[in-house]
């Protein structure tokens, strides 16, 4: 969603006429947008606008303007800490950057920012973007989220959950089609919720209805999603995969625990058995499905069972591939008052065991694709070596093969060798 609000923030400025620059030392405006999941999310922006400082002293027409998650929580706080900053806009005001910058220029900083959404038209989907990839888009479903997660900061940097309009949905893939885009992934906060808000002739659309209408859009050729919430991800949304041949074989569920207990305080509305049998569904429904997920290590009160129990659901589900976090308490989060906040060398040390459990099983699991054949989409040249592609497979492992191709072309290629978190192959067609 980050990632995606940077786009909007360099399509807008863009459209302002202004061009990307190659280097720091060389540009008239530098916009840092700001994630606050983590509190090292929060120590970069810190540290990097300290780095800046010199530069703006230097030259004063140096724009400086800090947007996303960490603005919309620090506000005021932000140009107390960091007085060369010029403009601090939040999450709802994406729409704003050009305005707020023109402000400054004009009447000096400016802070910005708004605690909620006021309409559709202030989505960001309704921005030009400027996009990193011409084949592959995001697209916004909803924004915000309703959910309680007692360790997330999300709810309060991002707002409520608001309901993209299933048209405007369908509208801006159709154009992003047009504009020869064949892979797009949908964003929202909890997917699985789309449409409870809206009303179409007295139903509210669903998620499965949406995946099946993108999936019925001329040159659209890979459909993903982030995120379902494991609580609400039912039969439908796997069957309308199955059925539908755009959307990938790919699932991101988070567990973020394994304890049931954990999961309790954490407010997730499951337990490990519940998670399992939902995982066991999807699979049994959807041949060939890659599962990925999110675990956090060191919720406040884990005990050693607790994360025993972790690491027997990780070895159970066999999951594909796993983000692992260390706990990060969030001010104003209800786990960040909780007792029982862990050492931070047990954290590191049960961290180490679960990555260690899950590289080996992503090991196994890429090691089963050798000898498959497999449709991959072109990224572009490895970082390493020009000579090389990186590819992705629909199940969303990266592939690199000799060779040089066009980002965006689609091509065969034969599993030759697999990794923890990648595989090798050769080209086939
Ligand atoms: N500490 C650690 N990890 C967190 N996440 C969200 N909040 C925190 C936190 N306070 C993780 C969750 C979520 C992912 C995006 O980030 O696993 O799924
Ligand atoms: Fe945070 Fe939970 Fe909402 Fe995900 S569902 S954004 S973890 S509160």
């Amino acid at each position: 969603m980050n990632e995606h609000d940077s786009e909007r923030i360099g399509g807008l400025l863009a459209a302002d006429g202004m061009a990307p620059s190659t280097s720091i030392e060389a540009a008239d405006v530098i916009v840092l947008n700001t994630c606050t999941i983590r509190e090292n999310a929060d120590n970069k922006l810190y540290g990097y606008l300290g780095s800046l400082r010199a530069i703006k002293m230097e030259r004063p027409d140096l724009k400086i303007l800090v947007g996303g998650c960490t603005a919309q929580k620090d506000g005021d706080l932000l140009m107390e800490k960091a007085g060369w900053v010029d403009v601090v806009f939040g999450t709802h005001n994406v729409n704003r950057v050009v305005e707020l910058m023109d402000h400054a220029d004009e009447w000096g900083p400016v802070t910005e920012i708004l605690e909620e959404t006021s309409s559709f038209d202030d989505f960001p989907s309704y921005l030009p973007a400027r996009r990193q990839t011409p084949h592959s888009a995001w697209v916004t479903i909803a924004i915000g989220c309703d959910n309680s997660c007692t360790f997330c900061i999300v709810p309060a940097v991002r707002g409520k959950e608001i309901s993209r309009r299933f048209g405007d949905i369908i509208g801006e893939v159709k154009a992003l089609a047009s504009e020869g885009v064949s892979e797009v992934t949908l964003l929202g906060q909890n997917v699985n919720s789309y449409g409870r808000d809206l009303d179409i002739n007295g139903r509210s659309p669903v998620f499965a209805d949406l995946l099946r209408q993108v999936g019925s859009i001329d040159g659209i050729r890979r459909i993903r999603y982030t995120s379902p919430h494991p609580k609400d991800f039912k039969e439908d949304v796997a069957e309308a995969m199955a059925e539908t041949q755009a959307v990938c074989e790919q699932l991101h569920l988070p567990l973020q625990s394994g304890s049931d207990r954990i999961l309790a305080a954490m407010h997730r509305g499951y337990n490990a058995e519940r998670f399992l049998s939902r995982l066991e569904m999807a699979r049994r429904t959807i041949p060939n499905l890659s599962v990925s997920t999110d675990i956090i290590v060191g919720f406040p009160g884990e005990t050693e069972e607790d994360f025993q129990a972790t690491l027997d659901v990780v070895a159970q589900a066999r999951f594909d591939q796993a983000f692992t976090f260390q706990y990060s308490p969030r001010p104003g989060t209800v786990a960040a008052t909780l007792d029982g906040q862990i050492e931070k060398a047990v954290v590191q040390e049960r961290f180490e065991r679960l990555v260690a459990l899950q590289n080996m099983i992503s090991h196994e699991s890429n090691q089963a694709m050798v000898g498959r054949s497999e449709e991959v989409l072109v990224e572009g040249p490895s970082k390493k070596d020009p000579g090389v592609v990186t590819a992705r497979t629909r199940g969303n492992r990266p592939v690199h093969a000799r060779g040089e191709y066009e980002p965006g072309t689609y091509l065969t290629m034969e599993i030759t060798e697999a990794a923890s978190h990648y595989l090798l192959g050769t080209v086939v067609s």
